[in-house]
């Protein structure tokens, strides 16, 4: 097996994002949850070791609904990786979040229904052991630390990323019809996407710190008018700013606080030492 040793960030790359650096190591790895979305790529920015997994698989064959979130999350931890961004193509639900803005939230609310959302629902796993019940506190689901990082990265690069907000995460693979969009918008909601849930719950229950930075790729149905939402313009206006998305991530990378000494975030201690019936990887 390749040396995962000293592996700190994961990023779980989104829709048109499917390699993140040059110089990779690519190492498959198997959870107790099943296998994860694809091989995790190993390098290193600004001297910290990355693990890069692409969210929907390289080429993109998994739908949002079909992605092991949970062996996603697992296997970046089974590496190291104590910190996790998780950048990812949303709509905007108000006229002045249009293609191209970067916004970090601070809130999402789940729309989804069909995911598993815990590692600890009591069924024995492949590996050994049955988890307990564990409920984590996740009121505030993003790391505050992270987020700081995300949105200093994108000013240094001039990019004035939107701080905080709601996602609203959709099950998908559909997009909104314009009355679903126009509800979500009246609700003070700001961005609609598909893969936001339940990755950040999932990070909690692993003491993993996890950002979110979503990227506007189109107006949503409620706030457009038009035809609504394509899949062919996700893709063409991530495209168009993914290099820049990558400059921020590597930035942020290379600012998130030490792993091993400096992680006093409340994502590090989500279980509180809590009895959880098995060992995290
Ligand atoms: N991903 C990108 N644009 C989206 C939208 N409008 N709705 C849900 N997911 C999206």
């Amino acid at each position: 097996m390749a040396n995962t040793e000293n592996v700190e960030i994961g990023v779980i790359g989104g829709s048109g994002f499917y390699s993140f650096l040059d110089d990779v190591t690519e190492i498959q790895v198997d959870t107790p949850y099943g296998p994860p979305s694809d091989s995790l790529f190993l390098g290193e920015v600004a001297g910290r070791r990355v693990a890069f997994l692409p969210r929907h698989g390289r080429g993109h064959h998994l739908p949002p609904h079909r992605i092991n979130y949970r062996a996603n999350l697992w296997a970046l931890r089974s590496v190291g990786a104590r910190q996790v961004l998780g950048p990812c193509a949303v709509g905007g639900l108000r006229p002045e979040y249009g293609p191209g803005t970067l916004l970090v939230p601070d809130q999402f609310v789940d729309r989804t229904q069909t995911r598993a959302q815990t590692f600890f629902d009591g069924v024995p796993l492949a590996g050994g052991g049955t988890p307990n019940v564990v409920h984590v506190s996740l009121a505030d689901p993003y790391c505050p630390a992270g987020r700081e990082v995300a949105l200093a990265a994108a000013r240094g690069r001039d990019w004035e990323a939107v701080d905080g907000g709601t996602l609203v995460v959709i099950e998908g693979p559909r997009f909104s019809t314009r009355a679903e969009s126009l509800w979500y918008r009246a609700q003070g909601w700001s961005v609609v996407g598909m893969t936001g849930h339940p990755e950040a719950a999932l990070a909690r229950e692993l003491e993993l710190c996890y950002t979110s930075l979503t990227l506007v790729t189109d107006l949503d149905a409620g706030a457009a008018a038009g035809e609504g939402v394509s899949h062919d313009e996700v893709l063409r206006v991530f495209a168009a700013n993914v290099d820049r998305l990558r400059g921020v991530l590597f930035d942020a990378v290379a600012g998130l606080p030490d792993s091993s000494s400096s992680r006093d975030c409340l994502c590090a201690s989500a279980l509180g030492g809590m009895d959880t019936g098995i060992a995290l990887p």
